[in-house]
């Protein structure tokens, strides 16, 4: 598996995502089927498993992460995110984000930081988290402050290296002033362009980019066709019956061009992702081996000049209908 550098912590560049593996977010999903797939994403290279304590219930994720991590510890890089957990009692600032989940309520006041923290590396049964991101930032607490309490986990050890999510690149670069930042995490695919001030900052702080539903919450490969009861995404606007149909007409010079080249649609977007910059990573969900195989295979591939710019001139065509996660 090729490696790639997040801001000195080296890692698969297809990591796994592990919440699909919580009920409630894909449907049909059980302990035993989502230990499986951990173990499937560890032994085909994937050894970089993404989780967070809001993911399942009561840090349901991480549990299951942390049992699959039991006699392979020092394969993995373990990245976990915290804020949205928030504890019994604690008051918490929401905020809109415009998708099913209407809006989320985020604390990461310093205070809490290394309760968090404690209560992930238990979750987990591990020692130190290899890195720990604040999974929102919360509006209601400036980011130096947050990540200083997060800088004070790594100097004691309970954590390697820090990381944000769905940060602007204004935050980044004053949590980054404050305590180096080695990776943020954003939605990036071919369906959500990444923020470009988000990515300019990134490159010029050497802060690596670990790419969220990579492959647009499965859309992107080809295979969405009806969603059950239980599947979130029947709340976000691009997965409507109507906008499902039509995005998916829109993609087909994309499907069409993946078959031409030999490749699955999902192996495409992957590639195309990794392609983007250097120090891009990408960590798909999946709760089938098959798929998890197929998906770690796309970082064999090299896609030269006229490829990608066949691929651009094919994602050029396809406008998306329907509102985006965030
Ligand atoms: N920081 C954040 O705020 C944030 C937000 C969202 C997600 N994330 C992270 O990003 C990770 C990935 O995101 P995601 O799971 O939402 O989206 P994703 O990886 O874009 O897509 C997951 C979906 O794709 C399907 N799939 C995967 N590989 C496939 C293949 N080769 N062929 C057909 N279907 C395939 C999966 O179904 P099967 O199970 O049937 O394979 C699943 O339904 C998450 O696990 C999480 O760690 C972070």
């Amino acid at each position: 598996m090729r490696t790639r550098e997040l801001g000195g912590l080296r890692v698969p560049a297809i990591g796994f995502g592990a919440m699909v593996l919580s009920p409630g977010v894909y449907g049909d999903i059980d302990d035993d089927r989502a230990d499986k797939a951990i173990r499937a994403a560890l032994d085909a290279g994937a050894t970089h498993v993404d989780t967070s304590d809001a993911y399942g219930a009561d840090g349901h994720n991480e549990r299951l992460v942390g049992r699959a991590l039991r006699g392979r510890r020092e394969e993995v890089v373990v990245a976990t995110k915290f804020g949205l957990a928030v504890p019994e009692g604690e008051s918490a600032r929401a905020f809109p984000v415009g998708y099913s989940f209407g809006e989320l309520r985020v604390n990461g006041e310093a205070r809490l930081v290394r309760r968090y923290a404690e209560r992930s590396l238990a979750n987990l049964g591990i020692d130190a988290i290899d890195l720990y991101y604040a999974h929102y930032p919360d509006p209601g607490v400036p980011i130096e402050e947050t990540a200083g309490a997060m800088g004070e986990l790594v100097r004691d050890g309970l954590v390697r290296h820090l990381g944000l999510s769905n940060v602007t690149a204004e935050q980044l670069r004053r949590a980054h002033a404050v305590h180096p930042i080695a990776a943020v995490q954003s939605e990036w695919s071919m369906w959500r362009p990444i923020d470009a001030g988000l990515l300019a900052a990134a490159r010029e702080l050497g802060v690596g980019i670990v790419a969220w539903s990579p492959l647009g919450n499965g859309f992107l490969t080809g295979s969405v066709r009806a969603l059950g009861e239980d599947d979130f995404r029947r709340h976000a606007p691009r997965f409507s019956a109507e906008n499902l149909a039509a995005n998916n007409d829109r993609y087909a010079p994309v499907r069409d061009l993946a078959v031409d080249l030999g490749v699955t649609p999902a192996q495409l977007a992957l590639a195309w992702l990794l392609h983007q910059d250097e120090h891009v990573v990408a960590i798909p969900g999946s709760r089938t081996p098959a798929h998890i195989e197929e998906n770690v295979a796309a970082t064999g591939f090299t896609l030269h000049a006229d490829t990608l710019s066949r691929i651009d001139e094919a994602l050029a065509g396809f406008e998306v209908t329907g509102g985006t996660l965030l």
